[in-house]
């Protein structure tokens, strides 16, 4: 047995479901002109970066944003099953994003459509006969299934200023299903805003999302799905965060709970069997987090 089907077996994996979110009301597309980039025979989930979110945002935002988004790409990349990725929006021509991206050589990049020969206000309209749904954290409905035909919507807007409902707000004014990631069934999380400390209305960066979908993708239990996403284990997201059993032991109680860092140790058992980290307990989650 490996190391992750003994972890999957340390919970009760759910049956992934669709919860019953809104009812679908989006309009049929006028130009749809993109298809799910693909570099193999396998069909995987799409995710389509909304970028029209400029007049919200400052320089130094816009240059985080194009930050997450090469984050994203090479993460995704590394994955055994790339996702399709969509960049679609009338920000993908502004200055400092596209200079951004330019200089990742981004041209060159694979499994990545750049879609703007469409209304792409709405990129959401292209993929509308596959019921796509935007993630947002303050939305009421919680994801609850990844299928390989999935298309799943992230904004594409960094808050280093609050933006609070800025994604949700557009999703439900356009009538586009939303779902938020169901992050408390793994860990508690503490942000700058407090009104939403510990519940799961709570933002995450876009690596993390990606990361997270990926991690879902394969295990179908999203308490094991967190646990392999390394964006919760390395800063900023570490430091905002604690551990829920069964994965409590990743909490120092000797450094006021807060979790080990990834490379400063954590082990993969609990109870009787913790024992202080090891190089190669070290070694071996950096083996299962893909
Ligand atoms: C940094 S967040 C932006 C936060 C912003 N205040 C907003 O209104 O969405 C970037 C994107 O990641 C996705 N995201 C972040 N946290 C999420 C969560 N907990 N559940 C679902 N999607 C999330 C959303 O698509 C969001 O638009």
């Amino acid at each position: 047995m490996t190391t992750a089907s003994m972890i999957a077996k340390m919970i009760d994996v759910e049956t992934p479901k669709v919860e019953a979110a809104t009812t679908p009301k989006i309009t049929t597309p006028t130009t749809p002109k993109i298809t799910t980039p693909t570099t193999s025979n396998i069909t995987t989930p799409t995710i389509i970066f909304d970028l029209n979110y400029a007049p919200q945002m400052s320089r130094n935002e816009m240059k985080a944003l194009a930050n997450q988004l090469v984050l994203s790409y090479a993460s995704n990349r590394r994955y055994s099953q790339p996702f399709g990725l969509v960049f679609s929006g009338s920000d993908f021509h502004d200055s400092t994003l596209h200079e951004a991206l330019s200089k990742q050589d981004f041209s060159s990049w694979s499994n990545v459509s750049v879609s703007d020969s469409f209304d792409s206000s709405t990129p959401w309209q292209a993929y509308a006969d596959k019921n796509p749904v935007y993630l947002t954290a303050d939305s009421p409905n919680q994801l609850t299934s990844i299928t390989s035909e999935s298309v799943f919507i992230i904004g594409g807007l960094v808050d280093h200023k609050e933006k609070p409902d800025a994604s949700h707000n557009r999703a439900t004014q356009n009538n586009v299903p939303t779902a938020r990631l169901p992050l408390l069934s793994a860990v508690q999380i503490n942000t700058h805003n407090e009104s939403k400390n510990n519940t799961e209305h709570v933002d995450i960066s876009t690596l993390a999302v990606v990361q997270l979908l990926h991690s879902f993708y394969k295990f179908k239990s999203w308490p094991t799905a967190i646990y392999n996403t390394p964006s919760f284990h390395s800063a900023p997201l570490r430091k905002f965060l604690h551990w829920k059993p069964p994965y409590d032991f990743l909490n120092d109680v000797e450094n006021g709970g807060r979790p080990y860092k990834l490379g400063a140790g954590f082990c993969l058992t609990s109870g009787e069997s913790f024992r202080p980290p090891t190089i190669d307990d070290i070694n071996i989650i950096k083996t299962h987090i893909e």
